[in-house]
């Protein structure tokens, strides 16, 4: 049986799967009943100056029949005291002494930082996680995504409060930036232990066309809100890659981005990190996901002979490389299995229109024939084949050596190199 326990930058709990901060943390009865389902850490809704809420606040993408493939959200920080969070959170600590609690925190000035770490350690918080990446409403107010988009700023401030905190400080960064490594260095910089990534991303979820009011409404207007759950982890998968394989990049990766099945967990270690934190799962179906997370990571573990989500770490970041260090020669092509082929044709239509006439329909025949001289093996036929397993791509041999763009002659670099 795998030990599921973690140790993530000296913050000690007894699976690596934690709630983010979100309404899921906002409260201590909430954290004590997802602790008692399993979950091994909850970061608390961000801690910060009292604001207050617009309502409705949440917006969301279903998709055909998927529903809230993807939540929008218009909401602030936590909208209760300090005293009362606090109050909560100790009681959770004195009944979980072996659960991480991390206290999220936001605020604008050195004083105001200082005042909270100090309070949160005198409770016995496991943490610190420093939230740059709220996208609406704090960063007008200089906060939130305005201090993860300025790499500076983020330096400065993690420096702040990494001058005050005894406890690991962790920087939560915003993916509102086209390059996510400049603000997790300068996390680094500033003596942080840890980055957790993603916060949401700036998004417009829908129109009612109705009334021609933007989704959700408050009173006929609306902000744009934070994008998160399924719709976004390959965003988060890559942007957790890009730091894992950063040469300067040392610090410990909390992955958060549409984690919902014990799969997504596992990506999220195979790409570098070393803890997950949920959100819009756990808000779409409770905090019983979670034994799932743990059940299937420990299976998968069992079936690969490893004993710990450490040894996942980052496996699959170091396959993604460069296109330029991509075999040019390595050719597959489809191939559909005539036992499972319903004669459906989405597959000749999305060759036909859509990438290479590569498929051809042959009339009073049911299953559809694939070129193989004109297949450039693009993979969209077994995308869009509905049924699983049917279209494959198989791998031919070229009789070709390997040979990367980076070395090929009809790059000029390459020729550059070579003289
Ligand atoms: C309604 C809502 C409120 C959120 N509030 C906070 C917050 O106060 N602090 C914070 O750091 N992140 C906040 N987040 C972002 C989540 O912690 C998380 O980074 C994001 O939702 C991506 O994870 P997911 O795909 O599992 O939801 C909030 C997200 C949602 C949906
Ligand atoms: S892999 Fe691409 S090119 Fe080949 S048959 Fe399918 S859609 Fe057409
Ligand atoms: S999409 Fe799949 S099931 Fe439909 S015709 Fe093509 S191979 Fe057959």
């Amino acid at each position: 049986m795998p030990n599921l326990e973690s140790n993530f930058a000296g913050i000690k709990s007894p699976n690596p799967f934690w709630l983010a901060s979100a309404p899921p943390t906002n409260t201590g009865y909430q954290v004590m009943n997802a602790f008692k389902a399993g979950w091994g850490g909850a970061v608390w809704k961000t801690l910060g100056q009292p604001i207050v809420n617009v309502s409705s606040r949440y917006g969301a993408l279903s998709y055909k029949s998927t529903r809230m493939m993807g939540l929008n959200n218009i909401e602030l920080i936590t909208d209760r005291s300090l005293e009362v969070n606090l109050k909560e959170m100790k009681e959770v600590k004195e009944k979980f002494p072996n659960h991480a609690l991390i206290a999220s925190m936001m605020f604008e000035k050195k004083e105001e930082w200082h005042d909270c770490i100090k309070r949160c350690e005198d409770i016995g918080v496991d943490g610190f996680e420093l939230n740059y990446g709220c996208p609406h409403g704090m960063c007008e107010r200089g906060m939130g995504s305005a201090v993860g988009q300025n790499p500076d700023v983020c330096e400065k401030i993690t420096s702040w409060v990494t001058e005050k905190a005894t406890k690991p400080v962790i920087v939560k960064l915003t993916p509102n930036i086209s390059d996510i490594t400049k603000p997790a260095l300068a996390a680094q910089r500033g003596g942080a232990n840890a980055v957790s990534l993603i916060n949401t991303i700036n998004s417009v979820t829908g129109i009612n066309l109705d009334t021609m009011d933007p989704n959700p409404t408050v009173s006929g207007l609306s902000t744009h809100g934070g994008y998160c759950g399924p719709a976004v982890k390959p965003i988060a998968l890559n942007m957790v890659s890009e730091l894992t394989n950063h040469p300067d990049f040392k610090l410990p990766i909390s992955g958060i981005g549409g984690v919902e099945t014990w799969q997504d967990a596992v990506e999220f270690f195979l790409m570098g990190a070393s803890t997950v934190q949920v959100c819009t799962a756990v808000m779409h179906y409770g905090f019983r996901i979670v034994t799932d997370l743990i059940e299937g990571t420990s299976g998968y573990l069992d079936s690969h002979k490893m004993h710990s989500v450490g040894e996942l770490c980052g496996i699959t970041a170091k396959k993604l490389k460069k296109w330029e260090e991509l075999d040019l020669n390595y050719k597959v092509i489809a191939h559909i299995d005539p036992e499972k082929c319903i004669g459906c044709q989405l597959c000749y239509i999305a060759c036909e229109d859509g990438a290479h006439q590569s498929i051809s329909v042959i009339p009073g025949q049911r299953v559809p024939m694939i070129k193989e001289d004109h297949c450039v093996g693009c993979n969209l036929c077994s995308l869009v084949c509905p049924v699983d397993t049917c279209i494959s791509m198989v791998k031919i041999e070229t009789g070709k050596s390997k040979i990367t763009w980076k070395d090929h002659p009809a790059n000029p670099l390459a020729k550059v190199k070579a003289f």
